[in-house]
């Protein structure tokens, strides 16, 4: 069976007020009831399917992460600190045993309409995954985002999976801009697939001392029932990178597998405007009163926020702050966060 790996790592400063340090977004019910964590989790909870999830997260919202696993049964890898995607990947793939167990690496705070598209994807991985490749899921672009990774797409290696012929994480908007118009890349959804043993192996070839850090963090890890906790001083020497620039760039045999599944990061609150609302009462949450308003997003999880009259903006209220922006401006949401570190 294949292990659910949930990733839940970032600060999402990009959804304040509502995300904050102690409560980034993936915590957060923004798009259902359950919390994006809790939707991850469940996403890949088919016992048919799925073994045991291991979930790693930063040792700071280990009681978060208790209240928000509500019953569901995990292992709990807690970081002392960060040191990005890869190195935390490594913590999970050697709590895995490290052997020829397929991982399933998820972002914990991404959005997922159609889970059997995801499920069919996951299919079509599995037997690449099974001879080694390191297997990734690629999204159809629609703008030339640069806070994505994208790939081109290289020859068939399997029903519905590709090589990957180049990775370009992060591109600048110019080449975001040719890549979009040339129509033969995708978008990395962040969503990888591999067997522990393949992930550890190309660390080994491409990041040896982050390899060497997370094995004796984890040689030295205190263990209390089902968390772990990495011996600090170990995983702090460390370097710090994600998976897509220490491995998915580097490696050999890399597949992509084009899915179709309803896929958002929900990366800001013109995102969430994007995913929920056709009207405004679906876009409003919490104690809102909204009076001849269009293409809004108002939302509040305390005080009562009242509009009239008003269209195209986002009003966030949380907490001690209210956010006011116009639509299609958030992505300036982190100049806010900056400018109040300033402050303080
Ligand atoms: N446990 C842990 N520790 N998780 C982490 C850490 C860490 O140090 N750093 C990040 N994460 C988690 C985040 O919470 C998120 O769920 C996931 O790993 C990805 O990290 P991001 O920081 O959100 O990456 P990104 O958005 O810049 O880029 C990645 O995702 C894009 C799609 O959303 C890349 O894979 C891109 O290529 C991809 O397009
Ligand atoms: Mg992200």
């Amino acid at each position: 069976r294949i292990i659910p790996v949930v990733l839940s790592g970032g600060s999402g400063t990009r959804l304040w007020p509502m995300s904050r340090e102690d409560r980034p977004k993936q915590f957060l019910s923004l798009t259902a009831e359950l919390t994006m964590f809790q939707l991850t989790l469940d996403r890949a909870s088919d016992p048919e399917r799925f073994g045991g999830a291991i979930v790693v997260a930063n040792a700071r919202h280990a009681d978060l992460i208790d209240t928000q696993l509500a019953g569901r049964d995990a292992l709990l890898v807690l970081e002392p600190l960060a040191r990005n995607t890869a190195p935390a990947i490594a913590l999970a793939a050697i709590a895995a045993g490290g052997g020829d167990a397929p991982l399933l690496i998820m972002p914990s705070d991404h959005v997922i309409a159609d889970i059997d598209a995801f499920n069919a994807a996951i299919d079509a991985a599995l037997p690449l995954v099974e001879r080694g490749w390191l297997a990734t899921f690629g999204i159809t672009p629609d703008a030339p985002e640069t806070g994505y990774g994208y790939i081109r797409i290289g020859e068939e290696v399997g029903p519905g999976a590709y090589r990957v012929a180049r990775f370009v994480e992060k591109p600048d908007t110019a080449t975001a801009q040719a890549m979009l118009v040339a129509g033969d890349h995708v978008w990395n959804g962040g969503i990888f697939m591999f067997r522990a043993d393949a992930y550890l192996r190309a660390l080994a070839t491409y990041a040896p001392a982050m390899l060497a850090a997370a094995q004796t963090s984890m040689e030295n890890a205190a263990r209390t029932g089902s968390r772990i906790l990495p011996d600090s001083d170990a995983f702090a020497a460390s370097p710090s990178d994600s998976i897509d620039y220490a491995v998915m760039e580097k490696a050999e045999r890399v597949a992509v597998i084009p899915v179709t599944m309803g896929w958002s990061d929900v990366g800001s609150w013109d995102a969430l405007h994007t995913l929920g609302a056709d009207d405004d009462g679906h876009a409003h949450h919490g104690d809102v009163i909204a009076l001849d308003t269009s293409n809004c997003l108002i939302r509040s999880d305390g005080i009562r926020v009242a509009a009239v009259g008003v269209s195209d903006l986002i009003i966030v209220a949380s907490g001690d702050s209210v956010l006011i922006l116009p639509r299609g401006q958030s992505q300036h949401v982190k100049r806010i966060v900056q400018a109040i570190k300033d402050q303080e």
